[in-house]
């Protein structure tokens, strides 16, 4: 569970700081983005609920800044939908986080929900179009780690082709000798081609990065519209096929659709060249990672680096894992994999959980949402 602990409260939290008598600094923040206050004057004894199911259940200080007079914030801390059972039927507004998958189960039993907020960007575990049938809206807080999802991206890119985690991985188990050697071979980055799949915020902002590197960026994304390859300075590819056949790394930035499930295969690695990169920051199941210890373990695959699995954690006799933490596997110094991280860091997850109290606050309000997906 996150914990409010791994905040700044020095620096971030809005529980310090001065605030204005009368007012309050929630009051404040409300003030300079433009949201009413009157909302928190007429809130009475009987107020909404509002209900974070998952992942978020320390002392809720973010969100009692922004909601603490207007409504009622309990968290629940639960990990399996079953857990929401008689906790979450009065809510006004129901906070998820990627802890937890809400079904029709939980929607049908949903008396005064106005709006699912999704704590977060990807919204596939939510039954976003059962919630539509019931006339919940789902919104989520689309913005608040963008950059920090690229920068991992990146951070995992370049550890793989520049050797770092080869290098590192192997010196620690005693390898030798202690030379570059170790890593060859390692080929220069600029001029590669850095193959995007989805050109959403995090793919633009990765296909920024790759520029910076004086990579070749080509995307694929067949719901953009023309124009971005000219705006970006870079090139668009009509296929995925012809993305991956030409691609040094690939980078994927889509979200999680029946269409891009397992999207990433043994059928479609094979088009990727031999001695590729292959990197997901984006939803677990985009990728069959039960094929990669083998597409590493033969080369095919130079290095894989993976912020999201299919399961999280994931079963220790999953054969990636097998491999990871295996020494003697030939796939063992090439993979990365981080627990779903890509999208932290203090001041974004702070962000994440403010953004997320206001979408609340906006729907108790009665007011106009932001960010509806379904
Ligand atoms: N690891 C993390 O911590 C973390 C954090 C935030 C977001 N994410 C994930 O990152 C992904 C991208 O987020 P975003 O904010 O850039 O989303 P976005 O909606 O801005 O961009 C997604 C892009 O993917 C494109 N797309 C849709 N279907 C596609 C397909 N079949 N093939 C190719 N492209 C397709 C869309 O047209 C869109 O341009 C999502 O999967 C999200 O869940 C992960």
């Amino acid at each position: 569970m996150m914990g409010a602990s791994c905040l700044r409260p020095d620096t971030l939290c809005l529980c310090r700081g001065p605030i204005v008598p009368g007012v309050g600094l929630a009051g404040q923040v409300l003030q300079e983005l433009g949201v009413s206050f009157l909302g928190v004057a007429t809130a009475t004894m009987d107020k909404p609920l509002v209900v974070i199911t998952d992942f978020v259940d320390d002392d809720l200080c973010p969100e009692k800044e922004i909601l603490g007079q207007l409504a009622e914030v309990v968290a629940l801390g639960a990990t399996r939908e079953e857990q929401l059972v008689g906790r979450v039927e009065k809510a006004v507004a129901l906070v998820v986080y990627h802890a937890i998958h809400i079904t029709r189960q939980t929607l049908e039993r949903l008396e005064a929900c106005r709006v699912i907020v999704r704590a977060g960007v990807g919204f596939d575990n939510v039954d976003c179009a059962f919630a539509r049938e019931r006339g919940i809206p789902v919104v989520n807080v689309p913005d608040y780690g963008s950059e920090e999802v690229a920068d991992t991206a990146l951070a995992m890119m370049l550890a793989l082709v520049r050797g770092v985690q080869l290098m590192n991985s192997r010196l620690r188990g005693g390898e030798r000798p202690w030379t570059y050697q170790l890593a060859a071979p390692v080929w220069r980055i600029r001029g590669r081609v850095l193959g995007i799949i989805g050109l959403g915020r995090i793919g633009t902002a990765m296909a920024l990065r790759g520029k910076a590197l004086g990579m070749d960026v080509v995307f694929y994304d067949p719901y953009k519209p023309d124009g971005y390859d000219k705006s970006l300075g870079i090139r668009r590819a009509e296929t995925l096929e012809e993305l991956l056949r030409q691609s040094f790394v690939v980078s994927v930035h889509c979200p999680l659709t029946e269409e891009t499930r397992q999207m990433l295969n043994g059928r479609t690695i094979e088009m990727m060249p031999r001695g590729s990169f292959l990197i997901n920051t984006a939803r677990g199941a985009i990728v069959d990672t039960s094929v990669l210890a083998e597409f590493v373990a033969r080369g095919h695959l130079a290095g894989v680096g993976l912020d999201v699995l299919e399961l999280e954690p994931p079963p220790e006799d999953h054969p990636l894992i097998r491999a990871w933490r295996d020494p003697e596997h030939p796939a063992h110094h090439r993979v990365i994999i981080n627990p779903h991280a890509a999208f932290y860091c203090e001041e974004g997850f702070l962000e994440m959980r403010q953004k997320t109290a206001f979408a609340c606050r906006r729907a108790i309000l009665g007011q106009p949402l932001r960010n509806i997906v379904n």
